[in-house]
């Protein structure tokens, strides 16, 4: 393995938690098997195997070993894996067509070498077996998969007229999809028990498109998977390219199964429809559409997973930047369960292009190191669960989206972004006091615009500033010093440190950037990795654990 991966950040001591199988759900958790039921958070990563070959993308890259463990080294504990519909349903091509056909099929010399490099022993395969092989090194390595039906003929998908995106479209004819689901289901029901779930289609759109015809045929599929295979969530997206769930607000999807029906979303940054406007006003509607279209169902006890969001790798893209802190402020909040797009650094043959650079992937185009650890650090903040598995009581630590850090402890008194794992608890008061939970005698206190905030000892209500959530995406915390001037909590960007600055972006277009001041109060039960608290010996002790 690369050497890259060795002196990442990444490999900080992960924990392999291992769940007990198969998985079921709980409100709106996903749960293991175990007599607790101990709350499972997806962190997975889409690894993209329904493109034009058929095959999962990369093997002529790296070996099927290697990319398993880059997978767990990243901190991802599961992978959705795509498949054409036709992998499952078109004998001739699945049972038949070798891997090595299929790429030569497209000329795709470079790749068989590749193949014969990396992975000898899958080349010769049938295709289906090849994606059997992918399934079960991922299980080897302890990765929980998601099968994903993206597409009925294999190739990039999606748009409105590309005969795949409805039922009754060209491409989609729902017997042959039941057929399919079927096929795939029963594959590998009492085989691989890190199949956990199976994502029924990819982005139902088009001109077709209709609530009626949804609720007939997503019932269908869901039986149909469950009755093969009754250990797997059966994950089913809604219209609209899986953003629009709203339907199910008035009319409830039934089935005859309990405890294993998950709803998916798509959520990406593509406003360009918004572009000019103030960040704050974006994140605060987009935020809100999705809590519209979809995130309700979490209120209601229903589990939701958010089973394809991304940015550009390359940190460039403005608007996929801004996107991926907003949606991190949601993500954290909710302690959704997620997977990034995508793995694939670049894809054997992408629309007749070969040899595409994917700069969507978090591994660079060899498939050989991380395409930027900057982005990939700031995602890890949201791949361990804030809720439902430590049992200790729910308290609000202060996450700030940007960076995936939270406010901790520099000394006794002084405050800095570090891990959300050592995240001091807060509480905002009905009298707007944000004081510790812990150490309950201090409380937060903003000096003048542009200094550090302070820790206070909190003799009464005076001592300490009186904060509020400002601006339309209501993650910028504001006070107001002694001198009468508005100021907002901010990070001081030379050293980490908390300070506070005059409020941005309250108003203005989009050349203002707000995100250095967004902190988001997130709900947490993690158990604090802590030092011992500053204040054991005596409130006035200077001793410091750090
Ligand atoms: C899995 O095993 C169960 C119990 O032995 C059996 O009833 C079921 O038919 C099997 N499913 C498949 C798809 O082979
Ligand atoms: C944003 O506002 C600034 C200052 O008011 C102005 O100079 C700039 O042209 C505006 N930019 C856009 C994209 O509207
Ligand atoms: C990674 O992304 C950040 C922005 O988030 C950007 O500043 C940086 O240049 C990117 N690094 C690489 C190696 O592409
Ligand atoms: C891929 O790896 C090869 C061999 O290490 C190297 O020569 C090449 O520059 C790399 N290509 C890219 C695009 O990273
Ligand atoms: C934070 O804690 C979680 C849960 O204990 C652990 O899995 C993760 O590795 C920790 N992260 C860091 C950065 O220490």
């Amino acid at each position: 393995m690369e050497k890259f991966f060795f002196i990442s950040v990444f490999l900080l001591p992960y924990v392999i938690t291992t769940f007990a199988f198969p998985l079921s759900t709980d409100s709106r958790w996903i749960v293991d098997d175990g007599n607790k039921g101990r709350r499972v958070k997806l962190t997975c990563v889409n690894w993209p195997s329904h493109l034009e070959t058929a095959v999962a993308e990369g093997l002529s890259k790296q070996s099927l070993d290697s990319i398993a463990e880059k997978i767990v080294s990243m901190g991802f504990n599961c992978v959705r894996l795509t498949w054409p519909l036709y992998l499952a349903t078109d004998e001739s091509f699945s049972d038949i067509m070798t891997v090595r056909q299929s790429l030569r099929k497209f000329r795709l010399l470079e790749a068989v070498s590749g193949f014969q490099t990396h992975n000898p022993t899958i080349l010769d395969l049938p295709l289906i077996k090849a994606f059997q092989e992918v399934v079960s090194c991922l299980g080897k390595h302890r990765v929980m998969v998601i099968l994903d039906n993206h597409i009925s003929q294999p190739g990039w998908c999606c748009s409105d007229n590309d005969g795949n995106g409805f039922f009754g479209d060209k491409h989609l004819n729902p017997q042959v999809w039941i057929k399919g689901l079927k096929k795939m289901a029963s594959m590998f029901a009492n085989v691989s028990s890190n199949v956990v779930g199976m994502c029924l289609r990819n982005e139902l759109r088009g001109p077709k498109q209709n609530i009626k015809d949804w609720y007939t045929y997503m019932r269908k599929g869901a039986e149909a998977v469950h009755s093969m295979n009754p250990d797997v969530l059966v994950i089913v997206s809604g219209l609209n390219y899986a953003t629009d769930l709203s339907f199910l607000r008035d009319r409830p999807f039934e089935v005859s199964f309990r405890r294993k029906l998950v709803f998916e979303i798509h959520w990406y940054g593509f406003w360009n429809s918004l572009e000019g406007d103030n960040l704050n006003k974006i994140c605060g509607k987009e935020t809100e559409k999705m809590m519209k279209m979809s995130g309700f169902l979490l209120e209601k006890g229903v589990p939701l997973f958010v089973s394809e969001f991304g940015i550009d790798q390359r940190g460039n893209n403005a608007n996929d930047n801004k996107f991926l802190s907003c949606f991190m402020a949601l993500a954290a909040d909710l302690d959704l369960d997620w997977s990034l797009w995508t793995l694939a650094g670049s894809y054997y043959i992408r629309e007749k292009t070969i040899g595409t650079d994917e700069t969507y992937g978090v591994l660079d185009w060899n498939w050989s190191s991380i395409r930027n650890s900057t982005i990939l650090q700031m995602i890890s903040a949201i791949q361990s669960p804030f809720q439902g598995l430590m049992e200790t009581q729910p308290k609000k630590i202060m996450f700030h989206p940007s960076t995936g850090l939270c406010i901790v402890r520099k000394s006794l008194f002084q405050l800095k972004l570090g891990s959300c794992n050592r995240s001091e608890s807060w509480k905002l008061s009905s009298h707007r006091v944000l004081s510790l939970t812990e150490e309950k005698i201090l409380c937060l206190k903003a000096y003048e615009d542009g200094k550090s905030v302070k820790l206070r000892l909190f003799f009464s209500d005076s001592y300490c500033s009186k904060w509020k959530l400002l601006s339309d995406s209501k993650m910028q915390l504001s006070s107001i010093t002694k001198n009468g001037v508005s100021i907002c909590l901010d990070v001081d960007s030379n050293n980490n440190n908390i300070v506070t600055n005059s409020c941005k972006c309250l108003l203005g277009n989009s050349s203002c950037d707000p995100r250095s001041q967004w902190f988001k109060l997130v709900t947490s039960t993690r158990r604090r990795s802590k030092p011992k608290p500053f204040l054991q010996i005596s409130p006035y002790s200077k001793t410091s654990t750090f």
